[in-house]
């Protein structure tokens, strides 16, 4: 598999070769913002209805509400399932900043617990574990958009009457057990970023089968109007987390390809794992048994614990192979690490992954002979980054005085307890 010609004059520029990822915008896709634009109904026109019909339909759900980013759609479903101050909700370090932020917007704990090492999402064996009498909630993410096992989590949820939100963000179009992600939880949201299945710029949307919900989710995003719609009567504390008609408009042709550029993403990833599985010390992301549809989202590769990944990302950086570290744990960011005291060793799992994970490039206009590219320099990096002596957490080797491994509450008052 050799590279193109091309490839290396480009290199010599300075021009990525292969960047990390790119929207993939059609005339299709242009021509719909541009009917937004010409028709002069920029926001509250009805390219949002259908729009959300669109994700309604495909997430199997009642009900889908569009909003302005994946954030706002996680912060209104954890409003409306009333989590509020010191109620507890478990959820995983090995995630997007958001997935915590949101419960941390209404004052509640987030409670973390480690995640499996194969799949990078929470460990469902350890939750039962980290309830408590104050926990109101759990809000899984389906990491890189490998769906969780919703129905087991959905059976815990109910018998220990607490809620539960997934966050698809990344998930879009992945089932699980024939299950759309979204579709089983008391509320999903799925994100829209450039980096996403699909975009529409920036955006989100909520999806849930609980009418109260629902009502909730659509006056808290339109300032806490009522669902009259009555002119400046605002009947709850709400927010203006609207999407515009020129998003939804991007969006909806977005959707309307969504099975072509599923299927494009699952060629590409089944290109790569041809092309890296013989490369020594990376291991190429699985997909968990149980899955009935993959939906890609980003392309994750493990690195084993000999090799420098950073070392690695570096000279991919320096040959114009956009790749990124994917995810630094939640806990050790310094806005989580500094208020509550966390220290590496909390999490070793997600930390390993967090140490070890690097996202090639993945986008739908890739090339096979970008990813030869991509798989030829990565071969080399690895090869010549492996560390003479690395300190690794394995799992079990959690940090000492924790009756619960694997699991901590965000208060900090654990910082006294940890010093
Ligand atoms: C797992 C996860 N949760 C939440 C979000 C937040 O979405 P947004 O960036 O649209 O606010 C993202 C987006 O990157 C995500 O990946």
């Amino acid at each position: 598999m050799s590279s193109s010609p091309g490839l290396g004059d480009t290199m010599r520029n300075r021009v990525p070769v292969v960047p990390l990822s790119g929207a993939d915008i059609t005339e299709r896709e242009i021509d719909a913002v541009v009917t937004v634009l010409r028709s002069g109904v920029l926001s509250l026109g009805p390219v949002i209805a259908e729009f959300e019909e669109l994700v309604r339909a495909r997430t199997g759900t009642r009900h889908a509400i569009a909003v302005n980013s994946g954030t706002s759609a996680l912060h209104l479903l954890v409003r409306a399932l009333g989590i509020g101050e010191d109620d507890e909700v478990i959820t995983t370090p090995f995630s997007f900043i958001a997935s915590a932020n949101c419960i941390r917007y209404e004052r509640g704990v987030p409670v973390f617990v480690d995640v499996e090492p194969e799949t990078g999402n929470i460990d469902l064996g350890r939750l039962e574990a980290a309830i408590t009498p104050r926990t109101r909630a759990i809000i899984p993410v389906d990491v890189f958009g490998q769906p969780v096992a919703m129905r087991a989590v959905m059976a815990l949820a109910r018998a220990r009457g607490l809620k539960a939100i997934e966050d698809a963000c990344e998930a879009l179009g992945s089932e699980f057990e024939g299950a759309p992600c979204g579709s089983l939880a008391d509320g999903a949201a799925f994100a829209f970023y450039p980096n996403k299945q699909i975009t529409t710029g920036e955006g989100g949307v909520v999806v849930t089968n609980d009418d109260h919900v629902a009502e909730l989710c659509r006056s808290m995003r339109n300032q806490g109007r009522g669902e009259a719609g009555i002119w400046l009567c605002h009947e709850r504390l709400g927010f203006n987390y609207r999407m515009s008609e020129l998003h939804a408009a991007l969006g909806k042709v977005q959707m309307q390809r969504l099975d072509e550029i599923l299927a494009r993403r699952s060629l590409i990833a089944g290109w790569y794992e041809a092309r890296l599985r013989d490369i020594a010390g990376v291991m190429t992301p699985p997909v968990r048994p149980g899955v009935t549809r993959m939906s890609w989202q980003v392309y994750v590769v493990q690195l084993s614990d000999e090799i420098d990944r950073d070392a690695v990302m570096q000279q991919l950086a320096e040959q114009g192979i956009g790749c990124r570290p994917y995810f630094t744990p939640i806990h050790l960011q310094p806005c989580y690490a500094q208020e509550y005291c966390y220290r590496p060793g909390d999490f070793p799992i997600a930390e390993r992954l967090g140490r070890q994970s690097l996202a090639l490039p993945f986008f739908n206009r890739i090339t096979e002979a970008q990813l030869d590219c991509v798989a030829e320099k990565l071969g080399q990096a690895c090869r010549g980054s492996c560390r003479t002596r690395s300190r690794v957490f394995v799992p079990g080797e959690f940090r000492t005085g924790r009756d619960r491994p694997g699991i901590r509450v965000s208060r900090p008052a654990v910082c006294a307890e940890s010093s």
